[in-house]
């Protein structure tokens, strides 16, 4: 047994520095969150994954702990307040929350409501997430803002939204928008509230920073704004005009393009208001980034701020530009939405098995009739020493590729092509061990290390749960949740159960780099290996698709409490997609499925291929399955449980 312990745990995964004080490793070695984000309350992953069993819940499975999304609503306001007080702004601050992050209507509701007290809003993109947000808002001190590219239903709702009393405010992302909005608001005989979104020169970087910048898909440029001006003066509504907008991208890593387009926006603010506008609005967005792997970097992974620079960064900025422009501070919006709902879920996979290339073990004889690579390469094996251990290696691969150049030509068989590869990486195995230990590791050795790792076959798909990860290559904390006592002694990749090659995760966090490879521990037939990947809130949960049609994962929604005897209770449970749900996205009906189905085994009745009783309990089978979920389920006592009912 190694002395590995709970600590080493934490330190191999960087748990404290992506975890933002959410998770941490408990005594038990299991993952444990901490959705206050303090010690007062913790609650064990593994105790939720029996939970779930227990409810016949299978896996994949996404855990959002709703408290922790309330602490975030909470922190995000907390931030600016702060802001405010310590530069002694005038003005106030006003969040939205885009909805287009995570739009599930649990996650909305318990963020407006963790919000209600600082007016906390919506930000709609589209119209079905407007006419959500419509829906769910009820305070009228808080604002709805919509972006996005808009037709007239949409701006009638946006004004039917005002009538209602509601702070509605229609950017204008192109100016024929603009004349479009004042047309339909007199058609309705309501003045609008306008916003205009400015394209700023102010670029991001990382991997959305083409969302601004000069060749941004939305906003206006500078003449634009002039001629948006003369517009709403020439319709004698200057005031209509409550709000300027930008946006420069999604997880923004450095804090100084936050503050150059902050400074930039907030000029472009001043001049509109003297240009006869009486706007209160300035709104910066979203960006605000999540360090996923804990490097407090400008990587695109992480960020190189936190929540407290970035809101008094922005406080500060306006307020020296409104200053030196002599215009009032104006209430401050900002549209963060990734850093509000990234660490409330996490997504638990279970590995049903390993390939291993090797098995740490001499496994290989040679026989005498064996053919001479094999011989060879038992040769080099059984050699090998600290002082030639390069020379070992690079005598393996050559004799490898000989055996490969006979196979080639037809003169090794596949018993001895087996052995040639097996007695290959155990040597490989036993290089990369001869130098963990030592202070340079030739790149040589490094890339074998990294071809020697395991692949974990894990239960999910990449294309629905982790899609920014094979779109983009963005980097999410991943572990395993539990036996954290033992020490991870396999380094591996995960791979999915579509059919697609990319269908992979083989990219992991790193403080300096990015780790090709994932410590694991020696996945045992029998005993199920969870896994965890974090910080997957934002934005994963809406875009995944249905690649091989594997459909929506199962959820288990948590909240603390005290009063509960394990500290929190399991509020709601939404099961994922069946099969006949995904079916039926892609035009199958089900009902007419089974029909054929039986037809044709009344053929086979008929043609005595099969057994009257037989053919029955197929169909029973087929129907059944047509119900289940679309991920593996190893679960086989349950299929024989349900075998006996039926
Ligand atoms: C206009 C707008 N506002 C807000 C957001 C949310 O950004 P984030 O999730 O980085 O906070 C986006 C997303 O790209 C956006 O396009």
């Amino acid at each position: 047994m190694s002395d590995f312990g709970t600590a080493d745990a934490i330190a191999l995964y960087n748990v404290d520095r992506w975890g933002g004080g959410y998770f941490t490793v408990n005594t038990s070695g299991h993952v444990a969150a901490r959705p206050n984000n303090n010690g007062s309350a913790e609650i064990d992953l593994m105790e939720l994954v029996e939970e779930a069993k227990s409810r016949g819940l299978a896996f994949p499975m996404v855990i959002r702990f709703q408290d922790l999304l309330r602490h975030r609503v909470e922190t995000i306001n907390q931030s600016f307040a702060e802001a405010i007080a310590e530069h002694g702004y005038k003005g106030v601050y006003r969040g939205v929350f885009p909805i287009k992050v995570n739009q599930l209507r649990e996650v909305v509701e318990e963020i407006l409501d963790a919000g209600r007290s600082f007016h906390f809003g919506i930000e709609a993109g589209s119209k079905p997430e407007l006419m959500a947000a419509l829906a769910v808002h009820e305070d009228n001190e808080s604002l709805i803002i919509c972006n996005g590219y808009k037709d007239t239903e949409f701006i009638r709702m946006a004004l039917l939204g005002r009538k209602l009393g509601k702070t509605v405010i229609l950017v204008v992302e192109k100016l024929e928008e603009l004349s479009h909005i004042l047309r339909v608001s007199k058609q309705i005989g309501v003045e609008p509230f306008i916003g205009l979104r400015v394209r700023l020169l102010s670029k991001g970087a990382g991997k959305w920073a083409t969302s601004g910048g000069e060749n941004a898909k939305f906003g206006l440029s500078t003449a634009d704004l002039v001629e948006a001006s003369a517009m709403l003066h020439g319709a004698g509504m200057p005031d209509a005009f409550k709000l300027l907008h930008f946006h420069v991208g999604s997880q923004v890593p450095d804090i100084g393009t936050i503050k150059r387009a902050t400074r930039e926006a907030a000029r472009f603010y001043a001049k509109l208001r003297k240009m006869g506008h009486s706007l209160g609005y300035l709104d910066v967005g979203g960006g605000l980034g999540v360090d996923y792997d804990g490097s407090r970097t400008t990587f695109d992974s992480s960020t190189n701020y936190s929540l407290d620079e970035y809101a008094r960064d922005i406080v500060y900025s306006i307020a020296e530009i409104c200053d030196a422009e002599n215009v009032p501070h104006p209430t401050i919006v900002s549209e963060s939405g990734r850093a509000i709902v990234a660490h409330h879920s996490v997504l638990i996979v279970e590995a049903f098995g390993s390939i291993e290339k090797s098995k740490g073990t001499q496994s290989v004889i040679a026989l005498p009739d064996d053919p001479k690579p094999v011989h060879e390469m038992i040769e080099v094996r059984d050699n090998l020493g600290s002082k030639n251990r390069l020379e070992n290696m690079h005598d393996a691969q050559e004799i490898r590729e000989r055996a490969q150049g006979m196979f080639d030509l037809g003169l090794l068989d596949l018993p001895a092509k087996a052995k040639v590869e097996t007695i290959y990486w155990e040597i490989a195995g036993s290089i990369v061990e001869m130098f963990r230990s030592m202070r340079y590791v030739p790149e040589e050795v490094k890339e074998m290390e990294i071809a020697l790792g395991d692949q974990f076959l894990c239960n999910f798909s990449v294309f629905q749960s982790l899609l920014d990860h094979w779109a983009l290559g963005q980097l999410f904390p991943v572990m395993p949740i539990h036996r954290l006592k033992e020490l991870p002694d396999r380094n591996a990749t995960l791979v999915d159960i579509t059919c697609d090659s990319d269908g992979k995760v083989s990219k992991f966090i790193d403080l300096q780099d990015v780790k090709e490879t994932l410590p694991l521990h020696r996945w045992k037939a029998g005993c199920p290996y969870y896994i965890g990947f974090f910080l997957a809130g934002a934005y994963q949960d809406i875009m995944g698709d249905l690649h091989n049609l594997f459909g929506r994962v199962n959820e288990m929604h948590v909240f603390l409490d005290d009063d509960e005897d394990s500290g929190y209770y399991v509020e709601e449970v939404l099961p994922g997609s069946t099969v006949a749900q995904v079916l039926s996205l892609t035009q199958w009906d089900t009902n007419e499925m089974a029909r054929r189905v039986k037809s044709q085994m009344d053929a086979a009745i008929k043609g005595d291929r099969l057994k009257p009783k037989e053919g029955m309990r197929l169909l029973d089978d087929y129907e059944r399955a047509l119900t289940a979920y679309t991920y593996l389920n190893f679960d086989d006592q349950t299929i024989a449980e349900k075998d006996r009912k039926a």
